[in-house]
C-alpha cells in the first residue's frame, strides 16, 4: 500500500463532516459508563482520537477538565468549530490537541484514560498498538483507569470473505441544509494474517439546488478476538478489572463488543498468572 495512502487512512480526510451524522444514533450508554467513570476517578480527563467531541464535549459541560486529542485535523476542526459555541467556562476546560496517540506526552498525569468508539482498533500496527499502551500507562496517575472499546469480528464466511459490494447504510436528509446525504460501505479486503479489515465509506451528498458530490474514505483497523486483546493489556503492564460485552455492562460473550477497564498491574503480570497457578 502506497505511503500516502497510509497516513489518510482513518483520519477521516474527507468525511469529517458526516461523522455526527453516524453516531447520531448511538444510545447514551457509552457516554453514561464515562460519567460514572468520572465520577469515581476525577479529573482531568484525556480522551485519546476525541473525534468530533462526541465525548469530550458533554463531558466538559459536566463539569471535567478534559484534554482531547486526534491525529485528524478534520475531526479537531470540527470539535473546535463546537468548542467554539460554547459558554466561556467550559470552553477554558476544553483543551484539543492535535496528536498521535500512539506518541504523545503531557506535562501532566490522569486518573482516567479513554479510547471510546473503537478509536484503539485505527492502529494497525504492532509497534505503534504498543506504543500507545506504553504512552497511556505512562501518563496515568497513581490509580488511574483506562478504558478502551473494540468491536469482536464477525468470525466464519463474513470475515474470509475478501471483498463484499457497496451498500446503502443510512439515507438522511439534513435539516440544516436541506442536503440529502446517503452513506455506502464496502469491504475492500480483510488482511487475516495481519488482522486488518479494510473499508471504504462513501457519502453521496446532493444538495437542494441538484449539485452532488462523492466524498469517500479508507479504513483500515486491527480487529482482535478476546483473548488476543487481553493478552496484549497484560503482557503491556495492565491488569484488567473489568471486562463487559457493552457499555451497559452486560457481560461479555462470543461476538459481542468488548469493553475493556483497566489499571496499571499492581505485580508485574507473570507473578500474578504463576500465583494462580500455584493456587489451583
Ligand atoms: C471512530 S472515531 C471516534 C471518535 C470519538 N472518540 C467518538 O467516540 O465519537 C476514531 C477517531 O480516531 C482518530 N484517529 C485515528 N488514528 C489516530 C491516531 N493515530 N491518533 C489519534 N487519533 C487517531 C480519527 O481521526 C477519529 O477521529
Amino acid at each position: 500500500m502506497h505511503i500516502m495512502q497510509c497516513a489518510m487512512e482513518n483520519l477521516f480526510a474527507h468525511t469529517a463532516d458526516y461523522y455526527d451524522l453516524d453516531t447520531r444514533f448511538m444510545p447514551g450508554t457509552d457516554l453514561d459508563l464515562y460519567r460514572e467513570l468520572l465520577e469515581i476517578q476525577g479529573t482531568p480527563v484525556l480522551e485519546l482520537a476525541c473525534g468530533t467531541g462526541r465525548i469530550s464535549i458533554p463531558l466538559a459541560e459536566s463539569g471535567a477538565s478534559v484534554w482531547a486529542l486526534d491525529r485528524s485535523p478534520a475531526m479537531l476542526a470540527i470539535l473546535k468549530r463546537k468548542r467554539a459555541s460554547l459558554p466561556w467556562k467550559v470552553r477554558r476546560r476544553l483543551h484539543p490537541v492535535v496528536g498521535d496517540m500512539a506518541s504523545f506526552r503531557f506535562l501532566r498525569r490522569f486518573p482516567l484514560i479513554m479510547i471510546p468508539f473503537r478509536g484503539f482498533q485505527a492502529l494497525t500496527e504492532q509497534r505503534r498498538i504498543e506504543s500507545c499502551l506504553h504512552h497511556v500507562k505512562r501518563s496515568l496517575a497513581p490509580g488511574g483507569l483506562f478504558v478502551l472499546d473494540l468491536f469482536a469480528p464477525r468470525v466464519g464466511p463474513a470475515l474470509t470473505e475478501c471483498a463484499t459490494d457497496e451498500h446503502i447504510d443510512w439515507v438522511y436528509e439534513r435539516p440544516e441544509t436541506g442536503e440529502l446525504i446517503t452513506r455506502t460501505s464496502r469491504r475492500r479486503g480483510v488482511d487475516t494474517a495481519r488482522r486488518i479489515l479494510h473499508t471504504e465509506v462513501v457519502y453521496y451528498v446532493e444538495t437542494p439546488d441538484g449539485k452532488r458530490a462523492r466524498r469517500a474514505d479508507d479504513f483500515s483497523l486491527r480487529y482482535y478476538q478476546r483473548w488476543e486483546i487481553e493478552t496484549l493489556l497484560c503482557s503491556a503492564g495492565f491488569e484488567i478489572i473489568a471486562e463487559y460485552g457493552g457499555y451497559d455492562k452486560r457481560p461479555l460473550q462470543a461476538g459481542s463488543d468488548m469493553v475493556f477497564v483497566v489499571r496499571v498491574a499492581q505485580k508485574p503480570n507473570t507473578l500474578r498468572i504463576m500465583e494462580s497457578w500455584r493456587s489451583e
